[in-house]
């Protein structure tokens, strides 16, 4: 049996823990103000909040309950925007009125939603960030004008508000959530935690946003195993040598990782362009390794940072790198019923260099044509210990050993970068589809590889000699 608070309610459910949180919410519960949009993790419509209990506090994110299966809110605090309708409307929804941010009004609830996340979790806002908390919202009738009046207009009622002890008493008080918000900790602490179900099912979800968007129809039908109940961590921890990655590891937990952002401090910025934030809140590095995509956002880059994976099978535990984990399109050297538990990759040396690049056909909220990761040292101005990676050129996510083997050992030179570009581009085999040409997806790689050393040695090269 799941137990949840829903809204302000304590609830118990029956339904196959496989269900959608989109229907269970609409369809049982008759909370019909979450919309159905595109039931694809793209509009946003289906927005509500998920609240989870850590330390004794709550600590809420976005998601978009269209992808999400009950089986993960046990224990949990679902609030929908009916849970934040109180007598008065709240200060983010009189600024949607009084600025026309709203119009049919099909879009309001899932941008309500993700503006309070918004909220909740910025002691200190600011227009540019309530924005990118807003990405994973679409309205196709106001022209986002109105909406971002009503942003900045939410922050100025918020600034206006007396000091309170903390900034939750703030947001109460402020009516930006409602009061019953003030003991859901206590209540999400009085539900037990579920028994481990018995594993062998037909699927095993991670965040399900590669699942809930390929073969939701199928799940629903049939039983499944959920990684959250496999006590897999989430925990990114830098060891002697190591920086070691939960398997249950979310985008937005490396993107919040302050290991992480000391030894890769612009990966923070380029994984914004992963999805979108109730995306990245669910979406795990282990399910993008293991969708197997060769245009995988992560598996580009762990691929060029010579990542380990350490899998089990209940007792059974073996490691391999990254790169042997590929066998073609989608096939992959794992058992079934092996788990990803950690993610490993060397800590890196003094002298590191890092870049990611991705291309897509829209720079928000797309997967990308083509996108390739660079690392390595430098040692008396030589380039060495090169890890190149190149997705969407190939049936699987490439590390690209030759033009690696090259560049070890070179100077950065116009003339060294360009003759690595045209072994790269010898080394891809990639095909024409909706995402370009052949030819074009080459051409795209070159540049990439061109871009790499332009953002990492801009004093240097000269952007005109290499293009
Ligand atoms: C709107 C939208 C935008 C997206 N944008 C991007 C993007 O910009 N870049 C990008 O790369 N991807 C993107 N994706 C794809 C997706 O979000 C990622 O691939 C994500 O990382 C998948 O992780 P998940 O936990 O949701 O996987 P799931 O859907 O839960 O699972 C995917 C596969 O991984 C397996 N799996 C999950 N966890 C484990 C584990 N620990 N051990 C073994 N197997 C496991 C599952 O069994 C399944 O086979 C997007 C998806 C959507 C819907
Ligand atoms: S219905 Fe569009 S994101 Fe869920
Ligand atoms: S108000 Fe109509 S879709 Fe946004």
């Amino acid at each position: 049996m799941i137990e949840l608070i829903l809204n302000d309610q304590k609830i118990t459910t029956d339904l196959p823990p496989t269900t959608v949180l989109l229907d269970f919410l609409r369809r049982e519960n008759k909370l019909t103000g979450t919309k159905e949009g595109c039931r694809e993790g793209d509009c946003g419509a289906c927005t509500v909040l998920l609240g989870e209990l850590k330390n004794e506090k709550v600590f809420y994110k976005t998601i978009n309950s269209c992808l999400v299966p009950i089986g993960d809110i046990h224990a949990k605090h679902v609030v929908t925007i009916e849970g934040l309708n109180q007598i008065e409307l709240s200060p983010i929804q009189a600024a949607f009125v009084e600025e026309g941010g709203t119009q049919c009004g099909f879009c309001t609830p899932g941008f309500v939603i993700s503006m309070t996340g918004y909220f909740i979790n910025s002691v200190i806002q600011n227009v540019d960030d309530a924005i990118e908390a807003l990405g994973g919202n679409i309205c196709r009738c106001t022209g986002y004008t109105g909406i971002i009046r009503a942003t900045q207009k939410s922050i100025n009622v918020y600034e206006g508000l007396a000091p309170r002890k903390n900034h939750f008493d703030k947001l109460v008080t402020g009516k930006f959530i409602p009061e019953y918000f003030v003991s859901i900790a206590g209540e999400l602490k009085s539900i037990k935690t579920q028994k481990r179900i018995v594993r062998n099912n037909q699927f095993m979800i991670g965040g399900g946003t590669d699942l809930y968007v390929q073969q939701w129809k199928d799940i629903v039908q049939s039983s499944a195993d959920f990684i959250s109940q496999e006590n897999i961590s989430k925990e990114i921890l830098q060891t002697k040598n190591q920086i070691r990655i939960g398997g249950a590891a979310t985008v937005q937990d490396i993107i919040e990782s302050h290991v992480i952002y000391k030894h890769f401090p612009t990966l923070r910025n380029q994984l914004q362009l992963f999805g979108s934030l109730p995306i990245r809140n669910r979406a795990t590095i282990s399910g993008n390794l293991v969708n197997a995509s060769p245009i995988g956002d992560l598996t580009n880059i762990f691929m060029a940072l010579d990542a380990e994976l350490h899998l089990k099978n209940g007792k059974k535990k073996r490691s391999l790198f990254l790169h042997e984990f590929y066998k073609g399109y989608k096939r992959l050297n794992k058992k079934e019923n092996e788990i990803i538990e950690w993610i490993t990759i060397p800590i890196p040396p003094k002298k590191f260099y890092f870049n990611y690049e991705k291309v897509s056909k829209r720079t928000h909220l797309d997967i990308a044509s083509v996108n390739s990761t660079i690392a390595f040292t430098m040692s008396k101005n030589r380039i060495n210990c090169v890890g190149l990676s190149a997705g969407g050129v190939a049936p699987v996510p490439l590390c690209l050993n030759k033009t690696c083997e090259y560049l070890n050992g070179k100077k950065v030179t116009c003339e060294n970068i360009k003759s690595a570009a045209l072994i790269a581009m010898d080394e891809i085999s990639p095909i024409s589809d909706a995402r370009g040409s052949a030819e074009y997806k080459k051409l795209l790689l070159r540049q990439l590889i061109y871009s790499h050393f332009l953002m990492l040695f801009p004093k240097q090269l000269n952007a005109e000699e290499l293009l």
